[in-house]
């Protein structure tokens, strides 16, 4: 398939007084599969309708494969869409449900029955193709709209929530499945989803949104672990957001003072001393120590245990700062009883490399997920 770039430039839609999309750009390359994430209402099914052409921006510009295609109707687009209700005919069967594109085309009755068999095998429904969609489980009824996007050799793939009507079990098989297909054919794909493991887990990069603005794009390494914002890093996995002040700066580092103690992180480059800021620590970063005195000398931050939670391959150790702030620890227990109790007091400790420093307004709250 010639798989294509898409590119969308300054895309600006409003629906009345609110502005939906404020003028976003981004780019998916061409064979590689771009995950569009975010909280409901974001404007991620609006941005992917715009590349799709079911909507008009107010502005801006849609090119795919470098042609400019943003006053094209979706079908001069060479795109395959897949949507969160599979929008079957259900009295059609799967095979004419796929080939239903290509008839009202005028496709051959030979070239029909070519393209619908080859696309029933790369979603592996051969064999499936005189049921009716109520014959089929719910992630075979996925398959049968993603065959049917593939019927045409799009150039584009594009994907709003496609898998948000499966049980939690199927939708990590059919990801892998949509991943594993999409990379073989080199199929340039955008990929909306809430979700942030799927959007970690689907894509080469996430475009991370926020009501109608990009909030970071990168790759799920980079998304995960160098979030640019205290948003980012609350809705992608978790994270503990502390409020800390800069002490001292030094080539590459930071000395961060945190509820009282100090400690080091690797300096992102806007730091000064005396300057607020917001350290971010992922809760499997945190190692929990017990002999709390030596801490604010060793680089440690001393803490009292609120609860200690089992959640099957790691413990939850949640934990109170000397300043009342409340942090989160995971630990992988390797099967032995932890021994840390409610109220005793430990260490917390965090390696400068999982520590991510970013600016904070005085007086500023963490963001809520
Ligand atoms: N046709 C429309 N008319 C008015 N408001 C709309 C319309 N479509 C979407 N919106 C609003 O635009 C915002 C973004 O919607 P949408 O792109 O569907 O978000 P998401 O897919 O991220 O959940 C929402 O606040 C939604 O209510
Ligand atoms: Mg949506």
């Amino acid at each position: 398939m010639r798989s294509g770039a898409v590119e969308a430039r300054g895309l600006v839609k409003r629906y009345g007084h609110s502005t939906v999309l404020d003028g976003i750009t981004f780019e998916a390359r061409a064979g590689e599969c771009l995950a569009i994430l975010g909280p409901s209402g974001c404007g991620k099914t609006t941005a992917l309708r715009c590349v799709g052409g079911f909507i008009r921006p107010d502005s801006g510009a849609v090119l795919i494969g470098g042609e400019d295609v943003t006053a094209a109707p979706p079908f001069r687009r060479q795109i395959g869409m897949v949507f969160q209700s599979y929008a079957l005919f259900p009295h059609l069967s799967v095979f004419e449900n796929v080939a239903f594109g290509l008839r009202v085309r005028g496709s051959s009755q030979a070239e029909v029955a070519e393209r619908v068999g080859r696309a029933l095998d790369m979603v592996r429904l051969a064999g499936l193709g005189d049921r009716v969609p109520k014959q089929l489980s719910g992630g075979q009824q996925q398959r049968v709209a993603l065959a049917r996007a593939l019927v045409y050799a799009p150039r584009v793939l594009l994907l709003d929530e496609p898998l948000s009507n499966l049980d939690a079990r199927l939708r990590v098989e059919m990801r892998t499945e949509i991943r594993s297909l999409q990379q073989s054919l080199g199929l340039t794909s955008i990929y909306v989803t809430h979700d942030q493991e799927e959007a970690l887990g689907i894509s080469d990069r996430v475009m991370l949104m926020r009501a109608g603005r990009v909030e970071q794009v990168g790759t799920p390494w980079e998304i995960y672990n160098r979030p640019a914002t205290p948003f980012a890093a609350a809705f992608v996995g978790a994270a503990n957001i502390v409020a800390a002040e800069v002490v001292a700066v030094s080539p590459g580092r930071a000395r961060l003072r945190i509820a009282g103690a100090e400690t080091d992180a690797v300096a992102g480059g806007h730091e000064a001393a005396g300057n607020p800021v917001w350290a971010v620590i992922r809760p499997e970063n945190l190692a929990v120590e017990p002999s709390p005195d030596e801490g604010a000398a060793s680089g440690a931050l001393p803490a009292a245990v609120r609860s200690v939670t089992m959640l099957g391959p790691v413990l939850r150790i949640d934990a109170d700062l000397a300043d009342g702030a409340s942090v989160a620890a995971t630990l992988h227990h390797a099967g032995t009883p932890s021994g840390l109790r409610r109220g005793e007091r430990v260490s917390l400790r965090a390696a400068p490399e999982h520590i991510v420093v970013m600016r904070r307004a005085p007086g500023e709250q963490p963001p809520g997920r």
